[in-house]
């Protein structure tokens, strides 16, 4: 009943549409501003991006399936940059805008990206969070994941997603988004969630990787791990990577 109710709100609140000043020149400032996470005091992890993987679109849509089992081959961080860049990347920079891999409802990109490195990657084992900007992860945290962590970030039913090398999580600044288009914000922030995980997806596939959604998130322990509040930032969505 409570996911009944839930979903009659969220179809009936976000079919207010704010009537907008055609004119961008009435726009206010906040309207025209992209915000990024960034952690100027945490070490960093820079990639390079070597010469551009090639795949075949629609091979890679018939050839993706969710997977739940991984080897213990390690993830290269060349991989890891490929499937970041092509996924949640800035791409291009096109007369000073940061062009992203994935669309955005107005351009608001509400969207964080952070991984939790649980085994079997050339990088630590740890929590970081993506920079897109500067293609590079910000260091959250070097730890070893012990069993029972896991189990606080995901459901028991989902225990394959504890036992893979990484976990992609995304989350969303729901501010970003409504502090222009209200309740409707909210809506474009999960679609957008959506477009960034296909990228994911079939980018790790081109890669040879192996990856499931894992709807099965812990979403209070996952928040208390990345110190959000849930609301201002909130976990949307994850994804298991391995080999
Ligand atoms: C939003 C979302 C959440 C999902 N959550 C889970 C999950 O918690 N556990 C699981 O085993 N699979 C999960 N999946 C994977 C689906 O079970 C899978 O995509 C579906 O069975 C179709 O199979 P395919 O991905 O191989 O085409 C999820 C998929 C999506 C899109």
């Amino acid at each position: 009943m409570k996911n009944i109710n839930f979903s009659k709100l969220f179809t009936r609140s976000s079919k207010e549409f704010a009537l907008f000043p055609l004119d961008k020149a009435g726009w206010p400032e906040e309207w025209g501003t992209v915000y990024y996470k960034d952690y100027p005091r945490m070490p960093k992890v820079s990639f390079s991006q070597d010469e551009k993987p090639r795949a075949d679109l629609f091979s890679l849509i018939e050839e993706r399936k969710s997977q739940r089992n991984f080897s213990k081959e390690p993830i290269t961080l060349r991989e890891l940059s490929h499937l970041l860049y092509y996924s949640a990347g800035v791409i291009a920079t096109p007369d000073g805008y940061y062009k992203r891999a994935h669309p955005s409802g107005g351009g608001r990109y509400p969207i964080e990206t952070y991984l939790i490195v649980n085994r079997d990657t050339e990088l630590k084992n740890g929590l970081y969070h993506y920079n897109p900007k500067s293609h590079s992860l910000d260091v959250l945290w070097e730890h070893d994941f012990i069993r029972e962590e896991m189990d606080a970030l995901i459901v028991a039913g989902d225990g394959w997603a504890k036992e893979a090398p990484f976990l992609i999580i995304m989350t969303a600044t729901f501010w970003r988004s409504q502090n222009k288009y209200g309740e409707r914000g909210l809506r474009f922030a999960l679609l957008e969630a959506g477009h960034i995980g296909q990228n994911f997806l079939l980018a790790g596939t081109a890669l040879g990787l192996r990856l499931c959604p894992t709807g099965g998130t812990l979403d209070y322990g996952v928040e208390k791990l990345l110190d959000i509040d849930g609301q201002t930032e909130g976990v949307v969505y994850a994804i298991a990577v391995g080999k």
